[in-house]
């Protein structure tokens, strides 16, 4: 089975062929970085005239790429949410419109089981049961995930998402759009001794999440102490401890509170170099493994969405020839 998916959520163009005996054939991303970062952060509209002048020249390219053609494809794939409302419609008009000109199945997919669901592409896939950790720029989640399908959310963010707070603490230290890569960098010269910030609501029983305080924290700490360099450097390093630990307490609580062994991360902040290495010790002292996708799998890309797509097809999906973009769409509601 052949599918083409789409992905047109946020502020990157991703198409990609996936073939369910032959893994994936090809993909191509575009990022609208460039486009954005004069503004510190996605123009929504911007980002929808961009999906539509990027969407038709990326299928043209992957379909070169692979040597395949539309006749050739069982399924269209195409992000319907969770996202920003105008640059979900570019994929989901493209890809119904395609599905039905080739007269072929469309399937809605969920920008967050795609992301979920980005390890399984790798040589080494994970097995189920398994704990996802999602961390994005939107979202913040532990999932407890029995199969394709089956996720139950054990906790999640109530207010800002993990990559949210690096971008707002990151444009606080005068860094680029999107934050979380430089601001990373940065506290690599950082002194991890200067300042500790606290780890928001390990200290209760629970797995939900809360990071707008640490963006908070690290104002304060930047008024207080000033804005030479090290200091800037300081005030990444604590950061980006205090998300790295919080994030691996609340992933070791989840393991032990389920029995699971299997942990995977995924979403932009999962490609952080700190968390990885955090999580692999994590895992290691429980006697488990932690699988992430390859890092450009980690943000988004069209290869995680023909995944789910084909996944959802061969289970039998049908849609009507209705077609909604869906801003807000939980996982728990698959
Ligand atoms: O999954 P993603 O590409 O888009 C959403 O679905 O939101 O995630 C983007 C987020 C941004 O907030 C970005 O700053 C963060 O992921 N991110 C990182 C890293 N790479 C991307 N955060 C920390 N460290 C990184 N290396
Ligand atoms: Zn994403």
């Amino acid at each position: 089975m052949k599918i083409l998916g789409l992905e047109t959520s946020c502020d990157e163009t991703g198409v990609a062929l996936y073939d369910t005996e032959q893994g994936l054939l090809a993909h191509a991303l575009h990022s609208q970085i460039s486009l954005h970062e004069i503004y510190g952060g996605v123009v929504p509209e911007l980002a929808s005239r961009d999906h539509v002048r990027r969407i038709i020249p990326l299928i043209r390219k992957v379909f070169t790429d692979a040597k395949v053609s539309g006749r050739d494809l069982d399924g269209v794939a195409y992000t319907a949410g969770p996202g920003l409302i105008g640059a979900l419609l570019v994929g989901v008009s493209t890809g119904r419109s395609l599905a039905y000109g080739w007269n072929i199945p469309a399937v809605a997919v969920n920008h967050m089981e795609g992301h979920l669901l980005a390890p399984m592409l790798e040589d080494n896939p994970p097995e189920f049961p398994f704990i996802a950790l999602l961390v994005s720029g939107g979202h913040t989640m532990l999932v407890k995930v029995e199969a394709v399908g089956s996720y139950e959310i054990l906790g999640e963010s109530l207010d800002d998402a993990a990559g949210e707070a690096f971008d707002k603490t990151a444009k606080l230290l005068g860094l680029g759009y999107p934050g979380g890569p430089p601001l990373s960098a940065l506290a690599e010269s950082g002194n991890p001794d200067r300042f500790r910030f606290p780890r928001p609501m390990t200290d209760r029983p629970g797995l939900d999440f809360s990071f707008s305080g640490l963006k908070t924290f690290a104002v304060n700490t930047y008024k207080k102490e000033g804005d030479d360099e090290q200091t800037r450097a300081d005030i990444a390093c604590a950061f980006v401890e205090a998300v790295v630990d919080t994030l691996a307490i609340k992933c070791k609580r989840s393991l032990q509170q389920t029995g699971i062994k299997t942990l995977v991360a995924a979403g932009g902040v999962s490609a952080n170099t700190q968390l990885r290495e955090r999580l692999k010790k994590v895992c290691r002292d429980e006697g488990g493994q932690v699988f992430y996708p390859r890092p450009e799998f980690c943000t988004d890309n069209g290869a995680m969405i023909a995944y789910a797509g084909a996944l959802r097809l061969q289970a039998g999906a049908e849609e009507a020839l209705g077609f909604e973009g869906r801003p807000r769409w939980s996982l728990g509601e698959l």
